[in-house]
């Protein structure tokens, strides 16, 4: 038990330094294009430089996974071989906001043992939010306990939706969303996962999903979401696998159901 608790402590501060770092490029990043509209700045990679070394500083041989160093490709891998603990990165969640100076972006930092987020550090440096969680050990938003929405039902929800980079009219994702823009109160695309995630875990959003998410996108929330009462299972209702995340995250296991109505077929 004190181990997770310096793993939790190490896990807020890599990612409120992260947070700091990307505050600090704000004002004279460069941006360049990693895919199709798929970007990255300095500021990703000097965020992740500092939280991997934060987190080697203390946990040497520890695994780390971040979305600047590590392929796509090697995560499946590394979550399923390793034995011990795989610290999940995204040192800035939000780039295309970043990019616009949109001020709506994140440091997201998780700690994985044996497929279980141990603790989880969500932190937006613009609004001075820093979001913990440590598994059983509840949630928080800069020390205040969080709770999930308590709404049911889909036409009373505020639900968030992301997409990869490039999605197609004629694609599922579309598909998806028309069949929930149909019967939602309204409809939200921020430009960051990892905050979405936070924002239900503190009942700002009744829901969330997404088709393209990285496993780095969604951990440190899937643990935030679930201390904080809430419901994650992947879009069919069935259970959540951070291997192919593909989230969808309520406050209630009834607006669960009937989002998952939609978005499973
Ligand atoms: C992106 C954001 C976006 C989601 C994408 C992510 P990035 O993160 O979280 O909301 O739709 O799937 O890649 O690329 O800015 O780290
Ligand atoms: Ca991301
Ligand atoms: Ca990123």
């Amino acid at each position: 038990m004190e181990v997770l608790t310096e793993i939790a402590r190490v896990c807020e501060q890599a990612a409120r330094r992260g947070g700091a770092a990307l505050l600090d490029w704000s004002q004279r990043f460069t941006i360049r294009e990693k895919g199709p509209a798929d970007l990255v700045t300095e500021a990703d990679l000097a965020a992740e430089e500092i939280v991997r070394q934060t987190i080697a500083d203390s946990f040497p041989d520890h695994q780390f996974v971040g979305e600047e160093t590590t392929p796509s490709a090697a995560v499946e891998g590394v979550l399923r071989e390793a034995t011990e603990c795989v610290w999940i990165v995204d040192p800035l969640d939000g780039t295309t906001n970043y990019a616009h100076r949109v001020p709506h972006y994140a440091c997201s930092v998780a700690v994985v043992r044996a497929g279980e987020v141990l603790a989880g550090t969500v932190y937006h440096p613009t609004a001075e939010e820093c979001y913990v969680a440590v598994r059983q050990g509840g949630a928080f938003l800069n020390g205040e306990p969080l709770a999930v929405s308590r709404t049911q039902s889909l036409d009373a929800a505020l639900v968030a939706a992301s997409f990869p980079p490039r999605i197609d009219r004629s694609g599922t994702e579309v598909q998806k969303l028309l069949g929930v823009i149909e019967r939602a109160q309204a409809i939200r695309r921020t430009g960051s996962a990892a905050l979405n995630m936070c924002y239900v875990a503190s009942g700002r959003l009744d829901a969330y999903w997404a088709t393209g998410t990285s496993a780095w996108d969604i951990a440190a929330g899937l643990l935030l979401v679930r201390e904080a009462g809430g419901t994650v299972t992947d879009l069919s209702g069935g259970p959540f696998s951070l291997s192919q995340p593909q989230p969808l995250a309520s406050g209630t296991a009834e607006l669960n159901r009937e989002l998952a109505a939609i978005l499973g077929s």
